[in-house]
């Protein structure tokens, strides 16, 4: 049995090859195509005033009141590890006078939640997500749902589905607490005991309580969407005619309220039905968030990484596919090829090729098979004899085929 010495904490996890190959495709595919959306990177630091996040979330949202790694430092300080990126992020652009009010900006980094941990839930997880900042109109709702869409068929992660709703405006926040209120109050001895206080501190969250009987009780009454304004209803319908135009799909479920209370108008999800009970590989929309003075309007997501990656493996997408492949493997034959192939191998990896060779001089057998091992394109085997001529023998380890070369010859492969 593995000793506990020796593994990470809880809901934690070390990322290693192979696995790590997955990891690299899906960062690297996201940087490219971010860049073609015009987003630059940021990276925050992971630990951040407790007010950032309590401020931003908000204060009776489960992620502050139970999820937070949060602690006083040694100066008696707020802190918390960050359990999203956008609060963060908001503080940074916040910070950036006019140009943050008109950014665009992703990050990859990891996240943390003290969660119970279980299959596809984390304490530490990884994101991968977008904010912007300008341009406060239902276009750059559709255009981020858009870019979303954009990347996972980048990944070739298929088979997944958009879920939209509204959280409406500021100013519907009252009609719609008191409209579901209102409804829900004929049911209360129906609603579980959570839900029972919800029902005055947090009515939204009745409405995506996973209890089944409070489920029964929502499917009763009316949605929040019928609370709301012409207006809030009108931005949700141009969001959506706008991605029907674009030619991506989204179902709208007005059961959809996101656990986090910055959102204003658009919020949607992404799931996948490869997942368990925590299938939602994402999770956007628009917010306003207020630090400082001035409110910040945004539009954003966040991938959860870890599910992105359990996803693809569903679907036949392998790490293993994303190994790296290729390259040579020196074999030295005696001590004085071991130094010449030393130099030999500092002068191919100068020229950027992947290049690996074993530092003792080990039986021919056992250098073979190491080559192997790092699935080596070709080997170059030298002893005293190529030393003296100039030469290598080549081997190319998928055709089997071998061939004396000249020392200029092998620096020419790549
Ligand atoms: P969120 O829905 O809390 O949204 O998280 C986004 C995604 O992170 C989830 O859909 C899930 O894939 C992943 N995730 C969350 N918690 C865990 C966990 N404990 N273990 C593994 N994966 C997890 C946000 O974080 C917002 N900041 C998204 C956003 C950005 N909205 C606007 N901009």
């Amino acid at each position: 049995m593995a000793s506990n010495e020796f593994q990470p904490l809880q809901g934690m996890s070390d990322i290693y090859a192979p696995e790590i190959y997955l990891w690299r495709m899906i960062e690297e595919r996201a940087r490219k195509l971010f860049a073609c959306y015009g987003y630059e990177e940021l990276r925050t630091p992971s630990l951040e005033k407790l007010s950032v996040f309590k401020r931003s979330i908000g204060d009776t949202t489960d992620v502050v009141q139970k999820e937070m790694y949060s602690f006083e430092d040694r100066g008696g300080r707020e802190l918390a590890l960050r359990p999203e990126g956008t609060a963060g992020t908001i503080r940074h652009l916040a910070g950036r006078g006019e140009e943050g009010q008109n950014a665009r900006v992703f990050y990859i980094a990891p996240m943390f939640r003290c969660e119970r941990p279980q299959a596809g839930r984390k304490r530490q997880f990884h994101q991968v997500g977008v904010e912007a900042t300008g341009e406060p109109n239902p276009l750059a709702d559709a255009e981020c749902i858009g870019l979303q869409q954009h990347l996972l068929e980048e990944w070739g992660l298929t088979g997944s589905r958009i879920q939209i709703s509204t959280r409406g405006t500021a100013s519907d926040r009252q009609p719609v607490a008191d409209g579901l209120r209102k409804a829900l109050q004929p049911h209360l001895k129906e609603l579980c005991e959570d839900c029972q206080r919800r029902i005055d501190e947090n009515v939204l969250r009745v409405i995506d309580c996973k209890n089944e009987s409070c489920s029964k009780v929502v499917d009763q009454i009316p949605s929040a969407i019928e609370f709301m304004s012409d207006e809030s209803r009108q931005y949700l319908d141009t969001v959506i005619q706008t991605l029907e135009k674009m030619g991506i799909a989204v179902e709208v479920n007005p059961k959809l309220v996101r656990g986090l209370d910055y959102y204003v108008h658009t919020v949607w999800e992404i799931t996948h039905g490869a997942l368990g009970a925590q299938n939602a590989i994402a999770g956007g929309g628009r917010y306003e968030i207020a630090l400082g003075k001035k409110a910040v309007p945004g539009v954003g997501f966040a991938m959860g990484m870890e599910r992105v990656i359990t996803s693809l493996e569903n679907c036949g997408i392998t790490a293993e596919q994303f190994a790296p492949q290729g390259g040579l493997w020196l074999v030295s034959l005696g001590d004085n090829a071991l130094a010449e192939n030393m130099k030999l191998a500092r002068e191919l990896r100068g020229k950027g090729v992947r290049c690996g060779m074993d530092l003792e001089a080990k039986s021919m057998k056992a250098q073979m098979r190491r080559a192997s091992r790092a699935a080596a394109g070709k080997v170059i085997i030298r002893g005293d004899e190529e030393l003296s001529k100039g030469t290598a023998i080549v081997k190319d380890m998928k055709e089997g085929s071998q061939e004396e070369q000249s020392l200029e010859e092998v620096l020419r492969i790549s």
